[in-house]
């Protein structure tokens, strides 16, 4: 099977077991013409109609300290599940809007989309341990809302990878404790597990951007060159902030206090900024 018709049937198809489906074990890599017509590039993804994605409003997610609330627990959980769907379908997305790009990116988009395929078989398990299934509650499009100005592989590795899964370094902390204190350690054990291979998606993004920069940028000029809005350095961390982390996967210092200052100028991971006078929204 081809690598673009495989990444397709992800972001249109509406079944969520072809969403989650391995991919074939020698893909194709072949390109035809119209892969290279992105007039019909997917802006949305499709989805079946228990698990459309509908606005904030509608699909709230308790804070972290409900976990030991069963109710509450499920909910977590089926947005973390939907957090690693909208992923897997970026990446999946990714593959079709940049089909031009070097080989050896494209190769770590499907590595990647394969893990995130695989992050969100495990919080859907969890959530079926706790007697949930995924389409029991509305769902947000957290991430989709946010591709509107990404036209390049960079711009998508300073969105996805070094702002999205940056933050998810600190809100797997935040979480996997949350699971713990709420007597599910089941749960953070999945969580500690994805928080590695963000690493690996953060390190992925670090990369390739050094690699997409003009030679006289710092990466911290890069980055927030092409951060498109509405993301901003503050959504690139969470509640907290640890930089250990980012340290281990080689990124430089210069960087690492550029999102210390921006997470403490918006606090809390950025959330106030965007939702300016109102509470942490996660
Ligand atoms: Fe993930
Ligand atoms: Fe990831």
């Amino acid at each position: 099977m081809r690598v673009q018709d495989f990444a397709r049937s992800i972001v249109t198809s509406p079944d969520l077991e072809t969403k989650l489906k391995r991919p074939p074990e020698a893909p194709d890599w072949s390109l035809r013409e119209e892969d290279l017509d992105l007039s019909d590039l997917p802006r949305s993804p499709t989805r079946a109609p228990s698990m459309q994605i509908v606005g904030p409003r509608k699909a709230r997610t308790p804070s972290l300290e409900g976990w030991a609330d069963p109710a509450q627990r499920r909910k977590i959980l089926h947005a973390l599940t939907n957090h690693e769907l909208q992923a897997a379908e970026l990446f999946a997305w990714a593959l079709l809007a940049f089909p031009e790009a070097p080989e050896e990116f494209r190769h770590g988009l499907w590595e990647i989309l394969q893990d995130e395929q695989r992050h969100t078989r495990m919080y859907r398990a969890r959530l079926q341990a706790h007697g949930g299934q995924f389409g029991d509650y509305p769902v947000s499009g957290h991430f989709w809302h946010k591709i509107g100005g990404i036209v390049s592989p960079a711009h998508f590795v300073c969105a996805m990878s070094l702002t999205f899964e940056n933050a998810n370094l600190d809100h797997t902390v935040e979480s996997s404790q949350a699971a713990l204190d709420g007597g599910d350690p089941g749960s953070a054990v999945v969580i500690d597990q994805i928080r590695r291979d963000e690493m690996v998606h953060v390190s992925f993004g670090w990369r390739w951007l050094r690699h997409f920069k003009r030679p006289e940028q710092s990466m911290w000029e890069a980055y927030r060159e092409s951060l498109v809005v509405p993301l901003h350095a503050g959504r690139a961390t969470g509640k907290s902030f640890d930089p250990a982390p980012r340290r281990e996967l080689g990124m430089d210092e210069a960087f690492i206090e550029e999102l210390r200052q921006a997470h403490d100028l918006t606090g809390a991971g950025g959330h106030r900024l965007d939702k300016p006078g109102g509470k942490p929204v996660r």
